[in-house]
């Protein structure tokens, strides 16, 4: 293929030109950003592999009209050179930086690019590995956008002298395998969970302009609208073929929704000093964004869960008090860490069976699948 130069990924019209882009390729690289990028835990974003075959073999016929609306929309690119630095960038003062913050903030513009980045890398490998085009064409325009994406991210970590060494991870990060229909819960669930995430942030910081400690956040907006648009191609996809939303698969979707949710839960706890400088208490915010995605995931899961139950706050706490005694007994090391560890896991494991076992509620699907973001 013929790949143009541009100079930064938020100019590129495809995934090849933005990861060929020198802001994506310049060899900036932090040993310690790149460890970060590595790590492999339950909580740390994961590259993801699949049966491609499988997944190409989709026919989305039954969904054409609201399909060809869709890709329509994405290729119009409507955030084509956005993201990138312009006047509205303000200078970041990372020197003067209360450290705690300069570090949360940085652990989670790591962790956020390595998650666009996996993102793109899936879809990437989607597209070179489909023949149908419907699929090629749709996998094409969402890692053109999270090459953005991740790219944008990187400039922002350029600034603190950080950069992850995305090429590396590529090549040496573990690759996990989920079946197709994982793949699409799962990622169905994180570009909507993602859309709801940064609207919730940009709604506030609208609110709360002295808040906003980085101009990262002013570009949240087109973002998540991003974010919403793949969500809306997983939404329409699932509704291709109406036994990924039956039967057992109910169980799964309940599944993936509690994971993503106290995941998320967990790993906003980690970085307090990063929402106290936002102004958002993490429960509040958690309870915002499981809502909204909630709300919209009625858009094709057959059911949601019960989050104004009593057991589910008080097992989310619990959760995250048994995250924090495992990190502590890793800390420790030894026996009596290894211990501190295993109990921690063990309370971990009954929290989340316990969050697991809340009834849900179920939910009528609508004929009409298509949202748009209303956040
Ligand atoms: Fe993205
Ligand atoms: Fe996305």
């Amino acid at each position: 293929m013929n790949v143009q130069n541009v100079s930064h990924s938020a100019d590129a019209t495809t995934v090849e030109e933005g990861l060929a882009a020198q802001n994506l390729t310049t060899p900036v690289d932090s040993e310690m950003a790149t460890a970060v990028a590595m790590r492999n835990t339950l909580l740390t974003p994961r590259f993801y592999t699949t049966d491609f075959d499988e997944l190409d073999a989709i026919d989305v016929s039954s969904v054409r009209a609201d399909w060809d609306e869709l890709i329509a929309e994405m290729k119009a690119d409507p955030n084509k050179g956005h993201f990138k630095k312009n006047e509205d960038w303000d200078t970041v003062d990372w020197d003067g930086m209360e450290p705690k913050l300069k570090a949360e903030f940085i652990d989670f513009l790591i962790s956020s690019c390595t998650a666009e980045f996996s993102g793109c890398v899936l879809y990437k490998e989607m597209k070179r590995r489909g023949a149908n085009e419907d699929i090629t064409t749709l996998f094409q325009l969402m890692a053109r956008d999270e090459a953005r994406h991740a790219g944008f991210i990187n400039d922002a970590l350029r600034e603190a002298g950080i950069a992850v060494n995305l090429g590396f991870l590529t090549q040496a990060k573990k690759y996990t395998y989920f079946r197709p229909k994982f793949i699409y819960y799962a990622t169905y669930l994180s570009e909507k969970i993602g859309y709801a995430r940064y609207i919730t942030i940009f709604r506030h910081l609208e609110q709360n302009p002295d808040k906003r400690f980085h101009p990262i956040f002013k570009w949240f907006e087109e973002w998540c609208n991003d974010e919403f648009r793949h969500g809306e191609a997983f939404a329409l996809l699932m509704k291709t073929d109406p036994k990924l939303t039956q039967g057992v698969n109910k169980l799964w979707i309940k599944f993936f929704l509690t994971a993503v949710y106290s995941t998320m839960s967990v790993r906003d706890h980690q970085r307090p000093a990063f929402h106290e400088a936002l102004g958002v208490d993490p429960d509040w915010y958690a309870y915002e964004v499981f809502k909204k995605t909630s709300e919209i995931s009625e858009q094709v899961f057959p059911l949601t869960l019960d989050i104004d139950h009593p057991r589910w706050q008080p097992n989310l706490n619990r959760l995250q008090a048994a995250n924090v005694q495992i990190a502590e007994g890793k800390e420790q090391g030894g026996l009596g860490g290894k211990l501190k560890e295993i109990g921690g896991s063990m309370k971990a494991g009954w929290a989340f069976l316990s969050l697991l076992t809340i009834p849900s509620k179920p939910n009528e699907v609508p004929v009409e699948t298509r949202l748009e973001p209303a956040y």
